[in-house]
């Protein structure tokens, strides 16, 4: 990895929840203006399911680079949608992993299985947290006992937490 950042940003509820039937359980303006000025100019990885699930009119997400992980070779994306088939060769291949422009950090927009497998790289994590528990089936890992809360700053209809991972000595 080049000099930039790996951070991932989600809104989870009380019980972790973040995704049902491949859509979001709630519906946030407030939160979608925060992930598009946040992740705007930058790089955002997702997984396959998090890309089908995106709106026609935003696939890709515009002014990002967008980088999506699938098991599929054949499978085809809209122009402007760059396709990685492993992880681990981009984030921690012997060449540094992902090429970044500077002031570039990568963002990992989800879902539950691109998070759990991208959770050893992050420096970073942006979380919504929306009051309530909501019915799931994708959920956002723990990760907390790793990092420490730097922000929490309170929305209109929910709350928006900062973390950077701990310092090992
Ligand atoms: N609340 C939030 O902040 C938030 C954010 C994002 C997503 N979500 C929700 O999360 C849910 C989707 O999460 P999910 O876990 O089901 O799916 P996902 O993580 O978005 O995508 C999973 C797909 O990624 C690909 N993949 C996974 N591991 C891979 C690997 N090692 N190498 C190559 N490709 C790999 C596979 O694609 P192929 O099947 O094509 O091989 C797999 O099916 C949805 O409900 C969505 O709305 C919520």
């Amino acid at each position: 990895m080049g000099s930039g950042k790996i951070i991932a940003i989600a809104a989870m509820d009380e019980s972790r929840v973040i995704g049902i039937d491949n859509r979001i359980p709630w519906h946030l303006p407030e939160d979608l203006k925060r992930f598009s000025a946040l992740t705007t100019g930058h790089v955002v990885l997702m997984g396959r399911k998090t890309f089908d699930s995106l709106p026609a009119k935003w696939k890709p997400l515009p002014n990002r680079r967008n980088v999506v992980l699938t098991r599929q070779s054949a499978a085809t994306f809209p122009a402007g949608v760059e396709v990685w088939h492993e992880l681990d060769s981009h984030l921690a291949g012997p060449a540094g992993g992902v090429p970044l422009k500077a002031g570039e950090n990568l963002w990992v927009i989800g879902g539950e299985e691109i998070y759990l497998m991208t959770l050893p790289y992050w420096d970073e994590v942006y979380l919504t947290l929306v009051p309530g528990t909501h019915q799931g089936d994708a959920f956002f890992p723990r990760f907390e006992d790793h990092f420490e809360l730097l922000t929490s700053e309170r929305g209109q209809d929910c709350s928006f937490l900062h973390y950077v991972r701990k310092e090992v000595n």
